[in-house]
């Protein structure tokens, strides 16, 4: 059964996968929560790498861990961390969400003002992004 999920109830289940952080180098905590058109959630939070380049953002451990899930059909994706107006997604993230959930929403909001939730798409962040398969 297709369950209704806000985009409230999702900002604070990114909240809460943010609490999984591993980010000792940069202090900066992320959580990213996916939304499947079943109404399922998947989480993931930003873990870091003393060979720095090796970091992995929030929104790619939760895309990650839903796809090799078998999950798909993503419907809206909310990022969380301690950022005035919330983080937006970086380019790479955006990338990997135009390829595996060009129809999400991004929610966006600060883990200090989760009411204050910003609303954008994946396609207008990223327009006219790069697939092998159009
Ligand atoms: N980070 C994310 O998790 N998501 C983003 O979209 C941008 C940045 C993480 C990576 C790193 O652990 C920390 O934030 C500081 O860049």
């Amino acid at each position: 059964m297709t369950k209704t999920v806000t985009p409230a109830e999702l900002i604070h289940a990114a909240a809460q996968a943010r609490l999984g952080a591993v980010a000792p180098y940069s202090q900066f905590q992320v959580g990213a929560a996916l939304l499947t058109a079943a109404g399922e959630i998947l989480g993931g939070a930003n873990v870091e790498s003393a060979s720095y380049g090796l970091t992995c953002c929030a929104e790619r451990v939760a895309l990650f861990g839903a796809l090799t899930k078998g999950r798909r059909d993503f419907t809206a994706v909310a990022v969380v961390a301690r950022a005035p107006g919330g983080p937006m997604p970086c380019g790479a993230c955006r990338q990997l969400l135009a390829e595996y959930a060009p129809q999400a929403k991004v929610y966006v909001a600060d883990s200090d003002d989760l009411a204050c939730v910003r609303e954008f798409t994946v396609a207008g962040l990223l327009p006219e992004a790069f697939v092998l398969v159009p």
